[in-house]
Protein backbone atom coordinates (compact mmCIF):
# COMPACT_ATOMS: atom_id res chain seq x y z
CA UNK A 1 0.00 0.00 0.00
CA UNK A 2 1.11 3.35 -0.91
CA UNK A 3 0.86 6.13 1.94
CA UNK A 4 -1.70 8.39 -0.63
CA UNK A 5 -3.95 4.97 -0.40
CA UNK A 6 -3.98 5.76 3.28
CA UNK A 7 -6.19 8.94 3.49
CA UNK A 8 -7.35 8.52 6.78
CA UNK A 9 -3.71 9.18 8.54
CA UNK A 10 -0.11 9.91 7.29
CA UNK A 11 2.16 8.69 9.23
CA UNK A 12 5.59 10.33 9.98
CA UNK A 13 7.90 8.01 8.27
CA UNK A 14 7.91 4.79 6.53
CA UNK A 15 10.96 2.33 5.20
CA UNK A 16 10.68 2.20 1.58
CA UNK A 17 11.04 -1.57 1.05
CA UNK A 18 10.37 -2.60 -2.77
CA UNK A 19 10.33 -6.05 -4.31
CA UNK A 20 14.18 -6.05 -4.74
CA UNK A 21 15.03 -6.15 -1.16
CA UNK A 22 12.80 -8.55 -0.67
CA UNK A 23 14.11 -10.64 -2.79
CA UNK A 24 17.81 -10.23 -1.55
CA UNK A 25 16.65 -11.29 1.73
CA UNK A 26 15.17 -14.65 0.38
CA UNK A 27 17.83 -15.32 -1.51
CA UNK A 28 20.19 -14.76 1.42
CA UNK A 29 17.77 -17.18 3.45
CA UNK A 30 18.24 -19.92 0.72
CA UNK A 31 21.84 -19.46 0.95
CA UNK A 32 21.40 -20.13 4.34
CA UNK A 33 24.60 -18.15 5.43
CA UNK A 34 22.47 -15.61 7.75
CA UNK A 35 24.93 -13.77 10.01
CA UNK A 36 28.11 -11.91 8.51
CA UNK A 37 29.19 -13.01 5.81
CA UNK A 38 29.44 -11.69 2.10
CA UNK A 39 26.54 -9.67 1.41
CA UNK A 40 28.38 -7.98 4.61
CA UNK A 41 31.57 -7.83 2.48
CA UNK A 42 29.50 -6.66 -0.40
CA UNK A 43 27.90 -4.03 1.64
CA UNK A 44 31.28 -2.45 3.33
CA UNK A 45 32.68 -2.67 -0.12
CA UNK A 46 30.37 -0.91 -1.76
CA UNK A 47 29.43 1.68 0.75
CA UNK A 48 33.19 2.88 1.29
CA UNK A 49 33.47 3.54 -2.68
CA UNK A 50 30.32 5.31 -2.75
CA UNK A 51 31.78 7.70 0.38
CA UNK A 52 34.99 7.52 -1.01
CA UNK A 53 35.96 6.51 2.52
CA UNK A 54 39.52 3.90 3.00
CA UNK A 55 37.42 1.54 5.59
CA UNK A 56 33.52 1.46 5.67
CA UNK A 57 32.51 -1.49 9.22
CA UNK A 58 28.92 -2.66 8.66
CA UNK A 59 27.64 -2.79 12.07
CA UNK A 60 24.32 -2.92 13.57
CA UNK A 61 23.48 0.17 15.07
CA UNK A 62 25.03 3.77 14.70
CA UNK A 63 25.28 3.65 18.29
CA UNK A 64 27.34 0.66 18.34
CA UNK A 65 29.57 2.58 15.22
CA UNK A 66 30.27 5.33 17.48
CA UNK A 67 30.89 3.31 20.54
CA UNK A 68 33.23 1.43 18.09
CA UNK A 69 34.65 4.52 17.13
CA UNK A 70 35.96 6.46 20.63
CA UNK A 71 36.69 2.63 21.93
CA UNK A 72 39.36 2.51 19.11
CA UNK A 73 40.47 6.25 18.98
CA UNK A 74 41.36 5.40 22.74
CA UNK A 75 39.11 7.21 24.73
CA UNK A 76 39.73 6.51 28.62
CA UNK A 77 37.49 7.01 31.46
CA UNK A 78 37.18 10.63 33.30
CA UNK A 79 37.87 12.20 29.50
CA UNK A 80 35.46 14.75 28.25
CA UNK A 81 33.52 14.73 24.44
CA UNK A 82 31.55 17.40 23.47
CA UNK A 83 28.19 16.62 22.20
CA UNK A 84 25.73 19.03 21.00
CA UNK A 85 22.67 19.10 23.40
CA UNK A 86 20.25 19.36 20.73
CA UNK A 87 20.84 15.82 19.55
CA UNK A 88 19.16 11.90 20.63
CA UNK A 89 20.79 10.61 23.40
CA UNK A 90 22.82 7.92 21.72
CA UNK A 91 25.26 10.49 20.68
CA UNK A 92 26.13 10.76 24.41
CA UNK A 93 25.51 7.74 25.91
CA UNK A 94 29.07 6.15 24.25
CA UNK A 95 30.60 8.24 25.81
CA UNK A 96 29.59 6.87 28.98
CA UNK A 97 29.89 3.60 28.10
CA UNK A 98 33.65 4.55 28.33
CA UNK A 99 33.22 5.82 31.82
CA UNK A 100 33.98 9.11 29.78
CA UNK A 101 31.36 12.60 30.14
CA UNK A 102 30.36 14.57 27.76
CA UNK A 103 30.17 18.18 27.82
CA UNK A 104 27.56 19.75 26.50
CA UNK A 105 27.20 22.77 23.90
CA UNK A 106 24.11 24.93 22.81
CA UNK A 107 23.30 24.85 19.51
CA UNK A 108 23.53 27.30 16.54
CA UNK A 109 19.94 29.16 16.27
CA UNK A 110 19.77 28.66 12.37
CA UNK A 111 21.18 24.78 11.82
CA UNK A 112 20.59 23.39 15.21
CA UNK A 113 23.85 22.13 15.19
CA UNK A 114 26.85 22.33 17.54
CA UNK A 115 27.64 26.14 18.06
CA UNK A 116 31.11 26.32 17.01
CA UNK A 117 32.36 29.47 18.91
CA UNK A 118 30.42 27.96 22.58
CA UNK A 119 32.37 24.46 21.17
CA UNK A 120 35.81 26.42 21.11
CA UNK A 121 34.95 28.79 24.84
CA UNK A 122 33.63 24.81 25.97
CA UNK A 123 37.26 23.50 25.25
CA UNK A 124 39.18 25.84 26.59
CA UNK A 125 37.80 26.88 30.33
CA UNK A 126 38.26 25.55 33.15
CA UNK A 127 34.79 24.90 33.77
CA UNK A 128 35.19 22.17 31.79
CA UNK A 129 37.41 19.96 33.87
CA UNK A 130 39.89 17.37 32.27
CA UNK A 131 41.00 17.07 28.88
CA UNK A 132 38.35 17.46 25.85
CA UNK A 133 39.91 13.84 24.02
CA UNK A 134 36.69 14.09 21.47
CA UNK A 135 33.98 15.88 19.93
CA UNK A 136 30.84 14.28 18.34
CA UNK A 137 29.36 16.99 15.85
CA UNK A 138 25.84 15.67 14.79
CA UNK A 139 24.59 16.76 11.13
CA UNK A 140 20.99 17.31 12.54
CA UNK A 141 18.56 15.86 10.04
CA UNK A 142 21.12 15.70 6.67
CA UNK A 143 22.68 18.97 7.10
CA UNK A 144 26.47 19.38 7.59
CA UNK A 145 27.86 20.40 10.39
CA UNK A 146 29.70 23.59 10.03
CA UNK A 147 33.02 21.60 9.94
CA UNK A 148 36.14 23.61 8.37
CA UNK A 149 36.47 25.55 11.83
CA UNK A 150 35.87 22.28 13.73
CA UNK A 151 38.56 20.58 12.36
CA UNK A 152 40.50 23.22 13.05
CA UNK A 153 40.17 23.66 16.00
CA UNK A 154 40.67 19.83 16.73
CA UNK A 155 43.79 19.19 14.69
CA UNK A 156 45.21 22.56 16.72
CA UNK A 157 43.93 21.14 20.58
CA UNK A 158 44.91 17.16 19.36
CA UNK A 159 40.47 16.24 19.55
CA UNK A 160 39.55 13.42 17.89
CA UNK A 161 36.43 14.14 15.62
CA UNK A 162 33.79 11.64 15.92
CA UNK A 163 30.40 12.46 13.71
CA UNK A 164 27.27 11.62 14.26
CA UNK A 165 26.09 11.13 10.71
CA UNK A 166 22.61 8.93 11.78
CA UNK A 167 20.54 11.49 9.58
CA UNK A 168 23.32 12.27 6.72
CA UNK A 169 24.05 9.93 3.85
CA UNK A 170 24.47 11.04 1.65
CA UNK A 171 25.56 14.41 2.78
CA UNK A 172 28.35 16.73 1.39
CA UNK A 173 30.63 19.76 3.22
CA UNK A 174 33.42 22.19 1.91
CA UNK A 175 35.98 21.73 4.60
CA UNK A 176 39.55 20.02 4.77
CA UNK A 177 39.42 16.43 6.70
CA UNK A 178 41.84 15.45 9.47
CA UNK A 179 43.66 13.39 6.99
CA UNK A 180 43.88 16.18 4.52
CA UNK A 181 44.32 19.68 4.40
CA UNK A 182 42.96 21.04 0.84
CA UNK A 183 39.47 22.61 1.51
CA UNK A 184 37.06 21.04 -1.02
CA UNK A 185 33.51 19.36 -1.48
CA UNK A 186 33.81 16.36 0.56
CA UNK A 187 31.17 13.69 1.27
CA UNK A 188 30.57 13.19 5.34
CA UNK A 189 32.00 10.16 6.11
CA UNK A 190 35.72 11.39 5.05
CA UNK A 191 36.09 14.39 7.21
CA UNK A 192 37.09 13.42 10.49
CA UNK A 193 39.14 10.78 12.47
CA UNK A 194 35.41 8.67 11.87
CA UNK A 195 31.89 8.60 10.95
CA UNK A 196 28.62 6.61 12.06
CA UNK A 197 25.89 5.79 9.61
CA UNK A 198 22.66 4.64 10.71
CA UNK A 199 20.64 2.53 8.85
CA UNK A 200 17.42 2.59 11.55
CA UNK A 201 14.28 1.79 9.53
CA UNK A 202 13.25 5.82 9.25
CA UNK A 203 16.59 6.38 7.89
CA UNK A 204 17.50 7.51 4.13
CA UNK A 205 18.71 4.00 3.97
CA UNK A 206 18.15 1.01 6.00
CA UNK A 207 18.81 -1.98 6.77
CA UNK A 208 15.94 -2.35 9.45
CA UNK A 209 18.35 -1.76 12.28
CA UNK A 210 22.27 -1.58 11.32
CA UNK A 211 25.01 0.71 10.86
CA UNK A 212 28.17 1.50 9.34
CA UNK A 213 31.34 2.89 10.77
CA UNK A 214 34.02 4.59 7.77
CA UNK A 215 37.06 5.61 8.95
CA UNK A 216 40.44 7.02 6.84
CA UNK A 217 43.19 5.05 9.66
CA UNK A 218 43.93 1.74 9.10
CA UNK A 219 44.43 1.09 12.90
CA UNK A 220 40.86 2.23 13.62
CA UNK A 221 39.67 0.14 11.12
CA UNK A 222 41.46 -2.83 12.45
CA UNK A 223 40.50 -2.29 15.94
CA UNK A 224 36.84 -1.82 15.09
CA UNK A 225 36.91 -5.27 13.51
CA UNK A 226 38.15 -7.01 16.25
CA UNK A 227 36.36 -5.22 18.96
CA UNK A 228 32.52 -5.67 16.17
CA UNK A 229 32.80 -9.29 17.61
CA UNK A 230 33.86 -10.21 21.06
CA UNK A 231 37.57 -8.99 20.48
CA UNK A 232 38.39 -12.13 18.14
CA UNK A 233 41.33 -11.51 15.72
CA UNK A 234 39.63 -12.29 12.54
CA UNK A 235 36.50 -12.81 10.82
CA UNK A 236 33.79 -15.48 11.93
CA UNK A 237 33.11 -15.99 8.25
CA UNK A 238 36.39 -16.39 7.30
CA UNK A 239 37.00 -19.10 10.04
CA UNK A 240 34.32 -20.46 8.59
CA UNK A 241 34.99 -20.71 5.60
CA UNK A 242 37.96 -20.36 4.61
CA UNK A 243 39.23 -23.71 2.46
CA UNK A 244 42.48 -23.85 4.82
CA UNK A 245 41.84 -25.78 8.19
CA UNK A 246 40.79 -22.82 10.45
CA UNK A 247 38.95 -23.63 13.17
CA UNK A 248 41.41 -21.78 15.73
CA UNK A 249 40.89 -18.17 16.25
CA UNK A 250 42.36 -15.84 19.24
CA UNK A 251 40.45 -13.36 21.73
CA UNK A 252 42.29 -10.58 22.05
CA UNK A 253 40.34 -8.06 23.58
CA UNK A 254 36.94 -8.63 25.47
CA UNK A 255 34.97 -7.17 22.89
CA UNK A 256 31.17 -6.04 21.32
CA UNK A 257 28.75 -8.14 19.46
CA UNK A 258 28.08 -5.83 17.40
CA UNK A 259 28.60 -7.16 13.92
CA UNK A 260 26.00 -6.41 11.01
CA UNK A 261 23.84 -9.96 9.52
CA UNK A 262 23.61 -10.82 6.13
CA UNK A 263 19.85 -10.18 5.81
CA UNK A 264 20.50 -6.78 6.51
CA UNK A 265 23.41 -6.39 4.67
CA UNK A 266 21.55 -7.86 1.37
CA UNK A 267 18.72 -5.00 2.04
CA UNK A 268 21.37 -2.44 2.37
CA UNK A 269 23.37 -3.27 -0.73
CA UNK A 270 19.71 -2.52 -2.31
CA UNK A 271 18.77 0.30 -1.21
CA UNK A 272 22.84 2.18 -1.09
CA UNK A 273 21.99 1.64 -5.49
CA UNK A 274 18.91 3.13 -4.89
CA UNK A 275 20.13 6.20 -2.21
CA UNK A 276 20.66 8.99 -5.01
CA UNK A 277 16.99 8.67 -6.11
CA UNK A 278 15.84 8.82 -3.04
CA UNK A 279 17.53 11.74 -2.05
CA UNK A 280 16.61 13.68 -4.49
CA UNK A 281 12.69 12.59 -4.13
CA UNK A 282 13.59 13.87 -0.73
CA UNK A 283 14.95 17.23 -1.70
CA UNK A 284 12.50 17.91 -3.96
CA UNK A 285 9.49 17.48 -1.01
CA UNK A 286 11.92 19.78 1.19
CA UNK A 287 11.12 22.11 -2.37
CA UNK A 288 8.15 21.99 -2.11
CA UNK A 289 8.12 22.61 1.39
CA UNK A 290 10.13 25.87 0.80
CA UNK A 291 8.05 27.31 -2.35
CA UNK A 292 4.69 26.01 -0.15
CA UNK A 293 5.75 28.18 3.39
CA UNK A 294 7.82 31.05 2.03
CA UNK A 295 5.52 33.48 2.37
CA UNK A 296 3.26 31.86 5.80
CA UNK A 297 3.84 34.48 8.60
CA UNK A 298 3.20 31.72 11.08
CA UNK A 299 6.38 29.39 10.12
CA UNK A 300 10.00 29.28 9.22
CA UNK A 301 11.42 26.89 6.67
CA UNK A 302 14.42 25.09 8.34
CA UNK A 303 18.06 25.73 6.95
CA UNK A 304 19.24 24.78 3.63
CA UNK A 305 22.57 23.28 2.87
CA UNK A 306 25.22 26.79 1.59
CA UNK A 307 25.15 26.56 -2.28
CA UNK A 308 27.30 23.78 -4.01
CA UNK A 309 26.70 21.16 -0.55
CA UNK A 310 24.13 18.80 -0.04
CA UNK A 311 21.64 18.24 2.24
CA UNK A 312 20.36 14.82 2.84
CA UNK A 313 16.91 15.67 3.99
CA UNK A 314 16.30 13.01 6.35
CA UNK A 315 14.60 15.81 8.44
CA UNK A 316 12.41 18.53 7.59
CA UNK A 317 12.08 20.78 11.06
CA UNK A 318 9.80 23.38 10.60
CA UNK A 319 9.78 26.05 13.03
CA UNK A 320 6.43 27.87 14.44
CA UNK A 321 6.50 31.66 14.73
CA UNK A 322 4.53 31.57 18.15
CA UNK A 323 3.74 35.55 18.57
CA UNK A 324 1.73 35.01 15.56
CA UNK A 325 0.16 32.08 16.53
CA UNK A 326 -3.03 31.14 19.36
CA UNK A 327 -1.62 27.75 19.78
CA UNK A 328 1.49 26.42 21.01
CA UNK A 329 4.23 23.61 19.45
CA UNK A 330 1.79 20.53 21.25
CA UNK A 331 -1.63 21.82 19.81
CA UNK A 332 0.02 22.39 16.17
CA UNK A 333 1.06 18.84 16.54
CA UNK A 334 -2.33 17.47 17.54
CA UNK A 335 -4.33 19.98 15.11
CA UNK A 336 -2.04 18.20 12.45
CA UNK A 337 -2.76 15.00 13.29
CA UNK A 338 -6.77 15.98 13.29
CA UNK A 339 -5.93 16.55 9.74
CA UNK A 340 -4.71 13.04 9.19
CA UNK A 341 -1.09 14.16 9.39
CA UNK A 342 1.64 12.66 11.53
CA UNK A 343 4.25 14.71 12.91
CA UNK A 344 6.86 14.04 15.30
CA UNK A 345 10.00 16.94 17.20
CA UNK A 346 13.42 16.32 16.45
CA UNK A 347 15.06 16.33 19.59
CA UNK A 348 13.61 16.90 23.12
CA UNK A 349 17.38 18.32 23.90
CA UNK A 350 19.27 15.93 26.21
CA UNK A 351 18.80 18.63 29.18
CA UNK A 352 15.17 17.90 29.74
CA UNK A 353 16.59 14.01 30.21
CA UNK A 354 16.20 13.19 33.91
CA UNK A 355 20.10 10.48 33.55
CA UNK A 356 21.41 13.89 31.74
CA UNK A 357 20.06 16.58 33.51
CA UNK A 358 20.78 15.46 37.13
CA UNK A 359 24.13 13.55 36.28
CA UNK A 360 25.15 16.79 35.28
CA UNK A 361 23.16 19.06 36.82
CA UNK A 362 21.94 20.89 33.57
CA UNK A 363 19.25 23.69 32.96
CA UNK A 364 17.73 25.46 30.37
CA UNK A 365 19.71 28.38 31.30
CA UNK A 366 22.82 26.93 30.14
CA UNK A 367 21.54 25.96 27.05
CA UNK A 368 19.38 29.29 25.99
CA UNK A 369 19.12 28.56 22.09
CA UNK A 370 17.94 24.58 22.81
CA UNK A 371 15.31 26.18 25.48
CA UNK A 372 13.87 28.61 23.32
CA UNK A 373 13.58 26.76 20.18
CA UNK A 374 12.85 23.69 21.26
CA UNK A 375 9.57 25.21 22.32
CA UNK A 376 9.08 25.53 18.22
CA UNK A 377 10.55 22.92 16.19
CA UNK A 378 7.65 20.75 14.32
CA UNK A 379 8.99 17.95 12.05
CA UNK A 380 7.21 17.47 8.90
CA UNK A 381 6.86 13.81 7.11
CA UNK A 382 9.85 13.80 4.36
CA UNK A 383 10.11 10.69 2.66
CA UNK A 384 10.17 8.74 -0.69
CA UNK A 385 7.33 6.79 -0.03
CA UNK A 386 5.34 9.85 0.09
CA UNK A 387 3.11 10.59 -3.41
CA UNK A 388 2.94 14.24 -4.27
CA UNK A 389 -0.44 13.87 -3.16
CA UNK A 390 0.95 13.07 0.56
CA UNK A 391 2.83 16.26 0.27
CA UNK A 392 -0.04 18.34 -0.93
CA UNK A 393 -1.88 17.08 2.38
CA UNK A 394 1.15 18.33 4.35
CA UNK A 395 1.03 21.26 2.89
CA UNK A 396 -2.65 21.76 2.84
CA UNK A 397 -2.60 20.56 6.84
CA UNK A 398 0.09 23.18 7.63
CA UNK A 399 -1.40 26.01 6.13
CA UNK A 400 -4.70 25.18 7.70
CA UNK A 401 -3.58 25.37 10.63
CA UNK A 402 -1.93 28.78 10.37
CA UNK A 403 -5.25 29.95 8.81
CA UNK A 404 -7.37 28.83 11.84
CA UNK A 405 -5.24 29.94 14.70
CA UNK A 406 -3.37 33.21 13.86
CA UNK A 407 -3.53 35.86 15.87
C1 LIG B 1 21.27 11.84 15.87
C2 LIG B 1 21.20 10.36 16.08
N1 LIG B 1 22.31 9.71 16.44
C3 LIG B 1 22.33 8.38 16.64
C4 LIG B 1 21.19 7.63 16.50
C5 LIG B 1 21.24 6.17 16.77
O1 LIG B 1 21.09 5.41 15.61
P1 LIG B 1 20.89 3.83 15.73
O2 LIG B 1 19.45 3.60 16.09
O3 LIG B 1 21.23 3.29 14.37
O4 LIG B 1 21.82 3.36 16.78
C6 LIG B 1 19.99 8.24 16.13
C7 LIG B 1 18.79 7.47 15.98
O5 LIG B 1 17.73 7.92 15.65
C8 LIG B 1 20.00 9.66 15.91
O6 LIG B 1 18.88 10.31 15.56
Amino acid sequence: MTASQDLRFLPFALPHIEEEEIEAVAEVMRRGWLTTGDRTLAFEKAFAERVGAAHAIAVNSCTAAMHLALEALGLRPGERVVVPIWTFTASAEVVRYLGADPVFVDVDPRSLCLDVKRFAETVDSPRTGSRVAAVVPVHLGGLACRMQPIVELCLQRDIAIVEDAAHSFPTTAVTRSVADDSVKLRLVGTIGQATAFSFYATKTITTGEGGMLTTELPAVADRVRTMRLHGISRAVWDRYTSTKPSWHYEIVAPGFKYNMTDTAAAIGLAQLGKADRFRSRRHQIATAYDRAFGDLAEVECPANAPPGETHAWHLYILRLNLETLRIDRDRFISEMAQRGIGCSVHFIPLHYMPYWRDRYGLTPAMFPVATAEFLRVVSLPIYTRMEDMDVGRVIEAVRGVCRAHRR
